[in-house]
C-alpha cells in the first residue's frame, strides 16, 4: 500500500472519514513488530512476534482509535468529548482533545486507574470525574451524559474508534503476512472486534487469501467472556465486581462482548483468561528475556500463549502475533513491584565490591 507521512493514516481509502475532514493526528501507528527470539527459543514456537502498541504516541493502542474518533468529533462540531475508563481511553483522548481543541471529560473509577494514565490525563488538562464502583458504572455515566446531550463520547461504542484500531491488522500483514495465531488481551472487546473487522476487510477485497484464528485473554478474575465462550452461550453473565491486577482489562460487562464472541468463534479462534501470577510472570520474561517494557493488560498474551502451547492448540510451527496493548511506565507501580537484587554500599569502594562479586560480571579485582 502507499506510503503516507502519517503512519495509520496510509490506510485512509480504508478509513471512512469524509475527504474535508480535518485529521487531528499525532502520527500515530507504524508501531514496531519485534520478533521475540528468545521467547522463540525457549518454548519451541518457530515465530513469535510482538506488535508493540505501547510506541504509540500516548503509549497505548488507544490512539488507533482516538485519532479517528476525534477527526470525526470536531468533523460533527461537538466541543465536548467524554469516556469512561480503566485509564488508556482517558489519557488518549485527553492528548488528542487537546490536540484538536477540544474539551476533554474523564470518568474514572475511583482508586482503580494506574498512576501513569492519571498522570497523561492530568497534563493534558481533561477534567476528571472520578466515581464511586468499577469501570461499568462510570460508563453508565458517560451514556447518561450523551443522552442528555452534554459531551460526545468516545468510548469504544463509538463505531470511529473500531475504524482506527482495525489497521493494527493492516500493518501486521503489510509486514509478514497472515500469521496463524492473533492474540489479544480483552477488556471491553472493543480492540479484538476492531482487529476481526480489518482482517475481514482485507479478506474481502482479496488482499489476503486466508484468516489468523483469534485468541482472546482476559484475566481470570474479570473474565465473563471467557465463561460465554466456554459454555457456548449467546448471552452475557456479567461479573459483579471484576478484580485483578491488570487494572485496564477489570471490565465485567463489556459492551462489545456480542461482536467479539462471534469474531471469536468466526475466526475459530479460543477465549481464555489467565490468573494474576502468570501475568506478572509473563509481564518479567518481556521485559527481562526480550527487553520489552508492558502494562500487566498486555502481558496477558504471553500468558495465554504458553497455556496454549501446553495445550497443543497452537503448534510449534504456528506464526504468532501478540498485540502488546500498553507500556510498561502506565503502571509504574507494578513495574517496581517486581524483584529486584539490590545492595546497599557504604562508600565507592564498598559499591566496587559488590560489583565485581556478581556472578558473570567483569574480571575487575579487589
Ligand atoms: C493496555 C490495555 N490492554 C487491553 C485493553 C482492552 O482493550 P478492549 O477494552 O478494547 O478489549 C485495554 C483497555 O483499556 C488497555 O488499556
Amino acid at each position: 500500500m502507499r506510503k503516507h507521512p502519517f503512519r495509520l493514516w496510509r490506510y485512509r481509502v480504508l478509513i471512512p472519514v469524509p475527504r474535508d475532514a480535518e485529521i487531528i493526528s499525532l502520527n500515530e501507528g507504524g508501531t514496531p513488530l519485534i520478533r521475540l527470539k528468545r521467547i522463540e527459543k525457549l518454548v519451541g514456537v518457530k515465530s513469535i512476534y510482538a506488535k508493540f502498541e505501547g510506541a504509540n504516541p500516548t503509549g497505548s493502542f488507544k490512539d488507533r482509535g482516538m485519532t479517528v474518533a476525534v477527526t470525526m468529533a470536531k468533523y460533527l462540531g461537538f466541543r465536548n468529548v467524554i469516556c469512561a475508563s480503566t485509564g488508556n481511553t482517558a489519557s488518549s483522548m485527553a492528548a488528542y482533545a487537546a490536540r484538536g481543541g477540544l474539551h476533554a471529560i474523564i470518568v474514572l473509577p475511583e482508586g482503580k486507574v494506574a498512576r501513569g494514565k492519571i498522570a497523561q490525563s492530568i497534563l493534558h488538562g481533561a477534567t476528571i470525574i472520578y466515581v464511586k464502583g468499577g469501570f461499568d458504572s462510570a460508563l453508565k455515566t458517560v451514556l447518561a451524559a450523551y443522552e442528555a446531550g452534554l459531551a460526545y463520547p468516545l468510548n469504544s461504542i463509538n463505531p470511529w474508534r473500531i475504524e482506527g484500531q482495525k489497521t493494527v491488522a493492516y500493518e501486521i500483514v503489510d509486514e509478514i503476512g497472515v500469521p496463524d495465531w492473533i492474540i489479544v488481551p480483552v477488556g471491553n472487546a472493543g480492540n479484538i472486534t476492531a482487529i476481526w473487522k480489518g482482517l475481514k476487510e482485507l479478506r474481502k477485497f482479496d488482499l489476503i487469501d486466508r484468516l489468523p484464528r483469534l485468541a482472546g485473554v482476559q484475566a481470570s478474575g474479570a473474565s465473563p467472556l471467557v465463561e460465554a465462550f466456554r459454555e457456548n452461550k449467546e448471552e452475557l453473565k456479567p461479573v459483579e465486581n471484576p478484580e485483578t491486577i491488570a487494572s485496564a482489562i477489570r471490565i465485567g460487562n463489556p459492551v462489545n462482548w456480542r461482536r467479539a464472541l462471534r469474531a471469536v468463534r468466526e475466526s475459530n479462534g479460543v477465549l481464555l483468561s489467565v490468573s494474576d501470577e502468570e501475568i506478572l510472570a509473563a509481564q518479567r520474561k518481556l521485559a527481562r528475556l526480550e527487553g520489552i517494557g508492558v502494562e500487566p493488560a498486555s502481558a496477558v498474551t504471553l500468558a495465554g500463549f504458553l497455556r496454549l502451547v501446553e495445550e497443543k492448540i497452537i503448534e510449534r510451527d504456528d506464526k504468532v502475533v501478540f498485540i502488546l496493548t500498553g507500556h510498561a511506565l502506565k503502571d509504574p507501580d507494578i513495574a517496581s513491584s517486581h524483584n529486584i537484587r539490590s545492595f546497599s554500599a557504604n562508600n565507592r569502594i564498598d559499591a566496587l565490591k559488590i560489583i565485581a562479586s556478581l556472578e558473570g560480571t567483569s574480571t575487575f579485582t579487589n
